[in-house]
């Protein structure tokens, strides 16, 4: 009765969900206090104060059109905005306001740049393991989601694996750096050889393959690690940003995909992004949040508070045991399961009330994922869970 493929995908895609409403379902029953709810990236610090003094500022104020339409692809100044702050990184860049589109978060820029660059049939490579929704991203638009691994002991893509997965229908490689689920950072060097790799491909194939950077964590970076700006080492890139994660904003749905100005014919894939951008209904992004990331501009969450959660729950982990690649970036840990049954694994975490999700959904079934954007009080109350939880597990 219904769309066979959204029925299908609710039943392959509900494992972070379903352990969302189970932590809800447990609090409700033992306290929130007694629960580590590790499930979800949805960040615990608030925004920073610049951001919600310019909300308040500006509903204050209500300037007149505020809350109108405006251009499909978000007001000018705050594309200008964004235009130099890349061109300041990259000099000669010479990307402009007619490269970005404002849209509702990274969620909504994905969508944009695979509803503008597919055809039906058309292939997208991610690595594995891989932010749950790429997969419903590209389907969304007719294309194809094929999967290619990292290495196990750095999660870094393995570039012979890919050579094999690109064939004549590859349209986009999707990289994720600072990574969701692993916190890894690509460096400067491997983004340098997988450049040479699409363009070797795409000249074997006659064919254009786009990078599309998935940044929702590019300012959550730690130990002076950076993410390196795709645009200068990449062509043929385009980027999903999203201030979700750097103010703390996920509900507001806020973000913007900016395209690479060296694209042959990258006027008329701006406009495919715009026009895509009003016909998937989102029409503009927020109007509200894009003053407001104008007028508190620059400021960030502090990645101090991150950084402490991810050296408390890394080393006590680590500690305990368990065998993990230290994040560097983002807000996430993905541990090896103690079991070979990770599913087993998950339902003894939550004898000790510990929510964390499965690694299948990733596409690494032999891990799990913990997102440490929690309080940091979760994080050191639930030392005696995760202790009793090593035992159980033999560690
Ligand atoms: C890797 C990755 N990409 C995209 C998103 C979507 O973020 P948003 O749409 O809130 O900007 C997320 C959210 O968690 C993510 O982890």
């Amino acid at each position: 009765m219904f769309s066979d493929k959204v029925v299908e995908n609710l039943k392959a895609s509900s494992a972070i969900r379903a352990m969302f409403e189970e932590g809800a379902r447990l609090k409700k029953e033992f306290g929130a206090e007694n629960v580590f709810d590790f499930s979800i990236g949805n960040p615990d610090p608030p925004p920073p104060e610049p951001a919600l003094e310019a909300v308040r500022r500006l509903v204050g104020g209500s300037p007149r059109g505020l809350h109108g339409y405006m251009n499909n692809a978000g007001y000018l100044d705050v594309r200008e905005k964004i235009a130099s702050e890349f061109n300041a990184a990259s000099p000669g860049l010479g990307l402009d306001a007619g490269h970005v589109v404002m849209t509702c978060g990274a969620g909504g820029g994905l969508n944009v740049i695979f509803k503008a660059l597919l055809n039906p049939g058309d292939e997208v490579i991610a690595f594995s393991p891989f932010f749950v929704e790429y997969r419903f991203y590209v389907e969304n638009h007719g294309g194809r989601l094929v999967t290619s691994p990292t290495h196990e002991e750095s999660f870094l893509p393995d570039l012979g694996a890919l050579e094999g997965a690109i064939t004549g229908r590859t349209k986009a490689v999707i990289l994720n750096t600072p990574n969701n689920p692993t916190g890894v950072v690509y460096p400067r060097v491997f983004l340098e050889e997988l450049a040479a790799l699409l363009e070797v491909k795409g000249r074997e194939f006659s064919s254009t393959i786009f990078l599309v950077s998935d940044e929702p964590y590019r300012d959550i970076v730690y130990d002076g690690v950076e993410a390196a700006p795709v645009f200068s080492l990449f062509r043929n890139s385009l980027l999903a940003y999203s201030w979700s994660k750097s103010l703390s904003l996920p509900g507001e749905r806020i973000g913007y995909v900016a395209l690479n100005p060296r694209i042959e014919e990258a006027g008329l894939l701006w406009d495919a992004l715009v026009f895509a951008n009003r016909s998937l209904g989102f029409v503009n992004a927020p109007a509200l949040f894009q003053r407001v990331v104008l007028e508190s501009w620059g400021c960030r969450v502090d990645v101090e508070i991150y950084k402490e959660r991810r050296d408390l729950l890394y080393s006590h982990l680590v500690g305990l045991g368990f065998s993990c690649v230290k994040p560097q970036g983002a807000f996430y840990l993905f541990p090896k399961s103690p079991l070979a049954d990770t599913e087993a694994f998950k339902r003894l975490a939550l004898t000790h009330k510990i929510i964390l999700v499965p690694g299948r959904g990733f596409g690494c079934p032999a891990y799990f994922r913990l997102a440490y954007c929690v309080s940091i009080e979760t994080i050191r109350n639930s030392q005696p869970a995760f202790e009793a939880l090593a035992r159980d597990a033999g560690l």
